[in-house]
């Protein structure tokens, strides 16, 4: 399992880059937002080796066999070998598409995640799940490849936008309504001060959320024995919503909203979530600034959310909360069921 250190202006710390690559080269992988505002910082946390840079496209256009041809083709012309690494520096779109050309670069170099969105922090750049889009889908190739060590420095997240900011918190909430109920608390209680990017509680978030995020992981490495499948709480509607939106129109974060609002109904109904706690955990969320999910057609979001990476036999398996904290998978209910949680936000 990969190294997690979260923290404020740890990627200043040299710990992290000891012993990284004998050879004593580094590719560092990212985009041109990210690398303007970060890369002199880690390139001087790197001074005793020799680094090349990549620059990926911003956004998803990283993630295309193109951009990692293009990044592998540099790789080689760096003359990089099995004892070199490579850093991924930026958001979900760089680590995923640089995590993945790390895992087939000669069969496999080591990497560093260093995640600069809130999301990438508590979400994307840990787990070892490295991949690029296909024009069928999102995420349809990809490998299962540990980070050696993720730096999530929290200095990182001061310039980014409220939205993204919105955006990664979903996903803590996500982690405290599932799997810690004083982390929903915290976050409930400092709301303000994270939407403003305050550096205390953004890093204890960031902290306590990365950490869940790697006790599941450690236990399902390869989402092969379920575990894993519980961080997906309000994320099958929450696709299907990405999906039907549109990508881009909607952020991630702000989609597993709609997502964990629907779910919080179906745990009521079909898991025996008892109404109070619903109605805390929604009367939070309702306040939250996201996009209108007006004028979508429900038919086409029943028919995306069936089509789900969890769903067996075309009927969706939702992860739902008999208590707060406590979450169980529930396959067969039916779109009659899913149609009434979602008219009924
Ligand atoms: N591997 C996984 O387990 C996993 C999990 C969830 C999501 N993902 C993937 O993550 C991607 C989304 O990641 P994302 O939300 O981080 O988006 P992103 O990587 O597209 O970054 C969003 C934007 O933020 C900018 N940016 C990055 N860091 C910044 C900073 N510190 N300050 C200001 N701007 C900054 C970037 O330039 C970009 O325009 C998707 O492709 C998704 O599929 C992967
Ligand atoms: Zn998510």
């Amino acid at each position: 399992m990969s190294r997690v250190f979260a923290g404020l202006g740890i990627v200043s710390d040299a710990g992290w880059a000891k012993n990284l690559a004998p050879g004593g080269r580094v590719m560092l992988v990212s985009e041109p937002t990210a690398y303007r505002l970060f890369g002199r910082k880690v390139r001087a946390a790197l001074k005793k080796v020799d680094v090349c840079v990549f620059l990926l496209p911003s956004g998803e256009k990283a993630k295309s066999w193109a951009s990692v041809e293009k990044l592998l083709g540099a790789m080689l012309k760096s003359g990089l070998g099995r004892d070199s690494a490579l850093i991924a520096l930026g958001g979900g779109a760089v680590t995923d598409a640089a995590g993945f050309a790390a895992s087939i670069y000669l069969r496999g170099i080591p990497w560093v995640s260093m995640p600069t969105t809130l999301l990438g922090q508590l979400d994307s750049g840990l787990g070892g799940k490295t991949g690029i889009n296909l024009p069928e889908g999102k995420n349809l190739a990809g490998t299962f490849y540990q980070p050696a060590a993720v730096i999530c420095d929290t200095d990182f997240l001061k310039t980014l936008p409220v939205r993204e900011r919105v955006s990664g918190l979903a996903e803590a909430i996500k982690c405290g309504l599932t799997f810690d109920p004083a982390l929903f608390g915290f976050i409930r209680t400092n709301w303000d001060a994270l939407l403003a990017g305050n550096p205390a509680p953004t890093a204890h978030v960031v902290k306590v959320g990365a950490a869940w995020k790697m006790k599941i992981v450690a236990k399902d490495e390869r989402e092969t024995k379920g575990v894993r499948d519980f961080l997906n709480f309000g994320h099958t509607l929450g696709h299907a919503l990405e999906k039907v939106a549109g990508f881009g129109v909607i952020r991630h974060g702000e989609a597993v909203i709609w997502g964990m609002r629907a779910a919080l109904r179906l745990s009521v109904a079909h898991a025996g979530l008892p109404m109070a706690q619903a109605e805390e955990a929604e009367d939070f969320l309702a306040g939250i600034p996201v996009p209108e999910i007006k004028n979508l057609k429900f038919s086409a979001l029943l028919s995306a959310a069936s089509k789900d990476k969890k769903a067996r036999r075309g009927r969706s398996r939702f992860v739902l909360l008999r208590a707060m904290g406590k979450p169980v998978i529930v396959s067969g209910i039916g779109p009659e069921a899913v149609l009434r949680a979602l008219r009924s936000l």
